[in-house]
This record gives structure tokens, C-alpha cells and sequence, in this order.
């Protein structure tokens, strides 16, 4: 049978490290495209060249033209600029937005049946545009932000109590912004939730508070110790997570950017909610039962949301 064949569109900081993960984890074959002529040539011969020596079967192959994603199973899109210190997600919109145009226009094309998953900020208004720019059906297209930014929440709740991160779940809905709602309720050490744990004395109150606040603002803190760029590692291993579990029908239960017409009542709108992914794409939302408090959150957070995407049809009628 042949190899999967994963789409890389921006061959950046986060495209280089998507490539060599899906190489190491043997996902498939991986193409990287970029409109910068010689960067995703030199990653992919760089990363096939370490083949030998992590002895793994992939091929690697960087290009500047569309067709070479031709058939791809998944397409990973980082295209667009990146956040300098100073700058918000959102800042990034006007310049982004065109990009996200070209690159749906491409995947379009080329590669009509893949399961794609958007990375380019600002997210939750870049995945609803690619969306509607490439046409794709809204369960194959969706945004990484939620593995993320539950990855950094468990990253910070297993260090609070010194336990392995294994242990530790965590839930973070509604937008990629300074409005996610990383859900305490919802978040455990080994099925106790956080609550639970404040009264068993593990923690504080204030403890949590300031957990989740760190979370929301985890881009951020990275953006400002990187300078010249924003976080690559951990949102690249995101993407994998959810690109693998696509590949290989997990059906893992992982919140993401996706269309909800309906789900949380919400119409036609793209947010972070908890998911299943397998080879449908997108095969459910699942529809968790919000507090009054929790409730608020998430409609303060999709409010940003679609404010960001009425900016995105101000700038291109096309979306209107
Ligand atoms: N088509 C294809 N690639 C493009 C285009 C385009 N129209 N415009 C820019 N690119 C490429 C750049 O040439 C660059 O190689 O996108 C790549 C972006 O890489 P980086 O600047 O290193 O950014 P990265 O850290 O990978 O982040 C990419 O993900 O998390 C988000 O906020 C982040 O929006 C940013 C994106």
C-alpha cells in the first residue's frame, strides 16, 4: 500500500519541525511548499539526510509549485508571518488573510480530498477563511489551537503538583486568543477534577487562576523570550497529534478549531471545541454542558472570534 502523502504549505519555523516529526513518526511521505524558492528544498534534504542515521522510511521533498501536493492526504498550513514581541494574534489578519487565499486556492486544485489543518494565526478566523477559499468540505477542514493550548495548560498543572503529565487532562475551548477559556471543571489528575484537588488542599484557588491565565497568555510568553519569532516546537507536535489521528483512524477525543452550524448554537462559525478525529476528519463535536460562568466565557471568546472574521469580509468581499 502506498504511503500517505502529508501536504506542508509554509516551510517556517513550525513547517521545518512538522516535516522532520512526520518523518520520525513514519506518517508518510511529506511534501513542503513554500513561495520562498530554496528554504523547503534545503529542509527536506536536510531532513532526508538524517534518515540514515533515525533510520526511518520517508520521502522528503520541498518545492515552490502547487502541483507537487498532488493527492496529499493531509495538508498542515503554517503559511503567513509570524508574531514579532508587541503584536497580538489578531494583528496578523490583513497580511494572513491574503495568504490564506492563495494557499485555498491551491489546496483546491491539488488537493481537493485532504483533511486539512490550518496553524496560520489568527487562527480561528484563518481556518473559517481557508474554509470558505478552498471550498473543502467543513469537517476537513480545521484549526489547530486547543491540543496546544491544553498541552501547555498540563504542561503547567503537572509541574504545580509534581506529578507526570501523563496523568494530567486538560480543556481549553473557545478561540486561540487572550479570551480561551481553559475549563478547570473539566480538568483532572487522573479523573479528579481541579476542583476536587483545591479542596483535597493540593492547590489553590489563586494557584489555578494564575495556571490559567499563564495559559492564555503561553504564545505570548514564548513570543517574548524568542524575540524574532513565536513558538514552533509544541505547535507543530499539536498538528502531528491530530494529523495521526486522521492517518490512523484514532478517533482521539482532541479540542480544535471546527465548524459548528448548530453545536453550542452557534451558526456557521469556527472555534475551539472538543472533537473526534478519525478518518471522517472531523467525525463529531461533542457537546459538553457549560456553567453559567464557563457560558459567558465561551460567548465573550466566539464574540472575538466573529469579529475577526467580519474583519476578514471587510478586507475581502469574496467572504462576504
Ligand atoms: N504561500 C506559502 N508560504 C508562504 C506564503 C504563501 N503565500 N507567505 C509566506 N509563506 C511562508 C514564509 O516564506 C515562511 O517560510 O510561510 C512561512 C512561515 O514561517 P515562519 O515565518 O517561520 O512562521 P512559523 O513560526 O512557522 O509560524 C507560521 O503559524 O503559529 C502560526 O502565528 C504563526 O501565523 C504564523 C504561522
Amino acid at each position: 500500500m502506498a504511503r500517505p502523502k502529508i501536504a506542508l504549505i509554509g516551510a517556517g519555523q513550525i513547517g521545518g519541525t512538522l516535516a522532520h516529526l512526520a518523518a520520525l513518526k513514519e506518517l508518510g511521505d511529506v511534501v513542503l511548499f513554500d513561495i520562498a524558492e530554496g528554504v523547503p528544498q534545503g529542509k527536506a534534504l536536510d531532513i532526508a539526510e538524517s534518515g540514515p542515521s533515525e533510520k526511518f522510511d520517508a520521502k522528503m521533498k520541498g518545492t515552490n509549485d502547487y502541483a507537487d501536493i498532488a493527492g496529499a492526504d493531509v495538508c498542515i498550513v503554517t503559511a503567513g508571518v509570524a508574531r514579532k514581541p508587541g503584536m497580538s494574534r489578531d494583528d496578523l489578519l490583513g497580511i494572513n488573510l491574503k495568504v490564506m487565499k492563495s494557499v485555498g486556492e491551491g489546496i483546491k486544485t491539488h488537493a481537493p480530498k485532504a483533511f486539512v489543518i490550518c496553524i496560520t494565526n489568527p487562527l480561528d478566523a484563518m481556518v473559517w477563511a481557508l474554509q470558505k477559499f478552498s471550498g473543502l468540505p467543513p469537517h476537513m477542514v480545521c484549526g489547530m489551537a486547543g491540543v496546544l493550548d491544553s498541552a501547555r495548560f498540563r504542561h503547567f498543572l503537572a509541574e504545580e503538583f509534581d506529578v507526570s503529565m501523563k496523568d494530567v487532562t486538560a480543556f481549553v475551548l473557545g478561540g486561540h486568543g487572550d479570551t480561551m477559556v481553559p475549563s478547570v471543571r473539566y480538568s483532572t489528575v487522573a479523573g479528579i477534577p481541579l476542583p476536587d484537588l483545591i479542596e483535597m488542599g493540593w492547590t489553590t484557588k489563586e494557584k489555578m487562576d494564575a495556571i490559567v491565565q499563564r495559559t492564555r497568555d503561553g504564545g505570548a510568553e514564548i513570543v517574548g523570550l524568542l524575540k524574532t519569532g513565536s513558538a514552533f516546537y509544541a505547535p507543530a507536535t499539536s498538528a502531528i497529534e491530530m494529523a495521526e489521528a486522521f492517518l490512523k483512524d484514532q478517533k482521539r477525543v482532541l479540542p480544535c478549531a471546527a465548524y459548528c452550524d448548530g453545536e453550542f448554537g452557534l451558526k456557521k462559525t469556527y472555534v475551539g471545541v472538543p472533537t473526534v478525529i478519525g478518518k471522517g476528519g472531523i467525525e463529531r463535536i461533542v457537546e459538553i454542558k457549560l456553567t453559567k460562568d464557563e457560558q459567558a466565557m465561551f460567548d465573550n471568546s466566539v464574540a472575538a472570534v466573529k469579529g475577526l472574521v467580519d474583519a476578514c469580509k471587510a478586507i475581502d468581499e469574496s467572504l462576504a
